[in-house]
């Protein structure tokens, strides 16, 4: 991200107010929260324009991101409370026009494995003070410990996407990952993917979701353009402009161009790529007389983690599929054969153990395991999570040789439960509908993606 960017967060803005220690942990929900908790619960029955928030992005084992967009411009001061030891810190932050009123709070020198409260104000007016906001860091890096991530894909605002956020809630996961059409906008005119995102943001149950998880997002073609959408497609700008407003990341590609992030969470790190940026827009790193899919900086960014990754799992996951879809259209990655396969070769030169491909867009779940042996050193699993709105599509879950699950469910989502507390690690995952039933389930450990 280059400091002088127009296009980019205006991060500086932020302000460091306060640290100190207090006395005890204050009582959570106090007057002033419950004050205004009932505010809001009457605004949102009038249909009035709200606070959207807090949610929380990017957490890691020293820091944390708050996301809120505001109602009108001015000082937002995030106060973040230690349960552990009462100590006190707050971030003041400026919403301005320029970020549309979101704020991106990035609260550093928090300590492993902790719970902390957090609260916003605006002078002495509590603006957010539900219960639920809390804050718990990840544990020290190399501390062996379990995680467990809920990804999906292809959400609206209707009653079963939202049954789809308190299953994710009930079944106590420590993070979510959406990989897009989250939400459906189908347009890049700034105005329409402005109300988009601020109509998913106001669903109550997503703000209690991810009030107390973190959350990473890519986007697909819905949330990026429109269907099949490539990087050709006119406008991009402002769909990025407004996903760097409304999505609270570290980082959104290289250089102003595309979205794509990483992190790392205990034996899991997920490189979260963009699928559609830079899709057809230059000639293709593998082979220059075809079209690119993550195009050069993309490709670059990713085989520079991949080499530098420790973790057991590295999590590959995109919008699409990594398959041909088999349909007339030519979003996925059967589309752009030469960057799998180079990507594959790169894995198998390079002897990078751990590599699993996840998938969303097709409003089908499956598991493939691929006979990549000789390429890649060990069997690539692809896991394809979709849909957690109620509308699937049964002509895309079509054969495959190397097809191990499949269902055409709708409201679910993929539980994957990662643990290296036992050796080898073992990545567990599950598809669960929104009554919490699993549809399948597919068990794997790092042994099984070792380099031959
Ligand atoms: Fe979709």
């Amino acid at each position: 991200m280059k400091a002088d960017d127009p296009s980019e967060p205006s991060w500086n803005r932020r302000r460091f107010v306060s640290t100190s220690l207090a006395v005890g942990v204050p009582s959570w929900m106090s007057a002033e929260a419950l004050q205004a908790e009932t505010v809001a619960g009457v605004a949102r029955e009038a249909g009035l324009l709200l606070t959207l928030g807090p949610l929380l992005g990017p957490v890691d084992h020293a820091s944390a991101m708050v996301w809120m967009r505001a109602t009108v411009p001015g000082e937002y001061v995030l106060e973040v409370v230690s349960e552990r030891d009462g100590g006190v810190q707050r971030l003041a932050l400026s919403a301005i026009a320029d970020m549309d009123l979101c704020l991106h709070w990035h609260i550093e020198g928090l300590a492993p494995s902790t719970r902390y409260q957090y609260r916003i104000w605006s002078g002495q007016a509590l603006v957010a003070g539900r219960p639920g906001q809390v804050i718990v860091t990840a544990a020290s890096p190399g501390t062996p410990g379990r995680v467990r991530l809920a990804i999906s894909s292809c959400a609206r605002e209707d009653e079963g996407s939202r049954a789809v956020w308190q299953r994710m809630a009930a079944e106590n996961v420590d993070a979510v990952v959406l990989l897009g059409d989250t939400p459906y906008i189908d347009s890049t005119d700034r105005e329409v993917q402005l109300r988009r995102h601020r109509e998913f943001a106001a669903v109550e149950e997503y703000q209690q979701l991810l009030a107390s998880r973190p959350c990473w997002w890519t986007w697909d073609d819905h949330d990026f353009a429109g269907n099949d959408a490539s990087g050709l497609a006119v406008g991009k700008a402002a769909s990025r402009w407004v996903f760097s407003r409304y999505r609270p990341q570290q980082t959104y590609g290289v250089n102003g161009e595309g979205i794509f992030t990483r992190f790392r969470l205990g034996a899991l790190e997920v490189f979260l790529l963009d699928t559609r940026w830079f899709a057809m827009t230059e000639a293709s790193w593998a082979d220059p007389v075809k079209p690119s899919f993550l195009g050069r900086v993309q490709w670059e960014w990713l085989r520079r983690g991949l080499l530098e990754s420790t973790a057991s799992f590295k999590l590959l996951a995109c919008g699409v599929i990594w398959d041909d879809k088999e349909n007339s259209e030519s979003d996925d990655w059967g589309t752009y054969g030469h960057e799998r396969r180079a990507l594959e070769a790169f894995i198998g030169e390079h002897r990078i153990p751990g590599v699993v491909l996840v998938g969303g867009d097709i409003h089908a779940s499956r598991v493939l395991r691929y006979a990549s042996r000789e390429r890649v050193g060990y069997d690539l699993v692809q896991f394809i999570a979709s849909p957690i709105h109620g509308e699937t599509i049964p002509s895309l879950n079509v054969y495959h040789p190397h097809l191990k699950r499949s269902a055409v469910e709708p409201h679910v989502f993929l539980r994957v439960d990662v643990d290296d507390t036992c050796r080898p690690a073992r990545l567990e995952s599950a598809l669960i509908n929104r009554h919490g039933e699993v549809v399948f389930s597919y068990v794997m450990t790092a042994d099984d993606l070792k380099p031959a």
